[in-house]
């Protein structure tokens, strides 16, 4: 596969201090209209969990799928700050100890080494409350009907029937061999249902048709199911340096993964194909799908 291009790089570096300036702002010391008071060991997880590094890679689908179909930028930076948000809390109770109990989070402290068990539990609730509240509030210029579409369909994405449920479905597989078809489910519901999200929610800011935003749902899907294969493999083959977070813990943990059922060569060459049906989707659009191209492609190839 080819390499990542500069003015790729640099536009996904763009995207990211977009959304970390958008970020820093919500999570400010002053509470916001109807808020009493914001506890400061709280606020100070929040912090650490969502603004200390991360690649904004869910963001950076909001935005340029967003302006793919022609929708407007701000309303796309605030959607993505929203999707950041219950992405991060998903790591911080990820790594718990009842759950991955990882120490290592971003090349950081997880949030409970550095706050404690209890923060870091509230500190993922509050982030999770507050995707909800950005997309609600009045700085976001979207429609209210649109809000409501939004609302429903990250409730719907992070919730049981998607990445909480895979979380369910992937702590319980640590005690039982899951077949193919199994694990697949797992990983679209526990990574791909708000990367989905991401691009689907691009099509609703840009108030796309049924047809388009079908699209950008089954484009979502696919590099979803690579992003998961990803880590995966980088699980196996990359160092905690280069991660920001341990690796060779799903072998450790008994973590059915495709990698440990499949093999390597077999992870390689089924994201190749991933990349090449994300881009047969997006065929019809020529040159205007680059960057989503590129994406497909960024998100095979990662090397952290
Ligand atoms: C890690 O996601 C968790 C998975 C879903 C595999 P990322 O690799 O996007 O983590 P950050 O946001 O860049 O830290
Ligand atoms: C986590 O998957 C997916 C989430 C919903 C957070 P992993 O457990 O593989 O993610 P890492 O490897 O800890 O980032
Ligand atoms: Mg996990
Ligand atoms: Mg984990
Ligand atoms: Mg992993």
């Amino acid at each position: 596969m080819s390499e990542t291009s500069e003015p790729f790089l640099a536009r996904l570096k763009a995207s990211a201090l977009a959304i970390e300036a958008c970020l820093a702002d919500i999570l400010r010391e002053e509470p916001a209209a109807g808020e009493t008071l914001r506890p400061a060991p709280l606020l100070a997880a929040m912090r650490h969990g969502l603004l200390n590094g991360g690649k904004r890679l869910r963001p950076f689908l909001v935005m340029e799928s967003a302006a793919f179909l022609g929708g407007d930028r701000q309303a796309a930076l605030r959607i993505g700050a929203a999707l950041e948000c219950v992405h991060s809390y998903s790591l911080v109770h990820d790594d718990l100890p009842a759950m991955d109990d990882d120490d290592l989070r971003r090349g950081q402290p997880t949030v409970h080494i550095a706050y404690g068990e209890a923060n870091a539990i509230l500190a993922g609730d509050s982030l999770l409350t507050l995707a909800f509240d950005i997309i609600a509030a009045p700085e976001t210029p979207l429609a209210d009907g649109q809000k409501i579409e939004l609302v429903l369909a990250l409730a719907r994405a992070a919730g049981i029937g998607g990445m909480a449920g895979g979380q369910a479905l992937d702590l319980a597989a640590e005690n039982s061999t899951l077949d193919e078809t199994e694990i697949v489910t797992l990983q679209a519901m526990k990574t791909g249902a708000l990367i989905r999200f991401a691009c689907e929610a691009g099509a609703i800011i840009a108030g796309s048709d049924d047809g388009q935003r079908k699209l950008m749902r089954s484009y979502g899907e696919k590099i979803g199911l690579a992003f998961q294969l990803a880590d995966d493999l980088l699980d196996l083959t990359a160092d905690a340096k280069t991660m920001g977070k341990a690796t060779g813990k799903d072998a450790a943990r008994g973590k059915g993964t495709l990698v440990s059922l499949r093999g390597q060569a077999w992870a390689e060459s089924e994201l190749t194909r991933l990349v090449e049906e994300a881009a047969a989707l997006l065929a019809p659009f020529g040159d205007r799908a680059d960057i989503l191209n590129e994406t497909a492609r960024f998100v095979a190839d990662r090397s952290h």
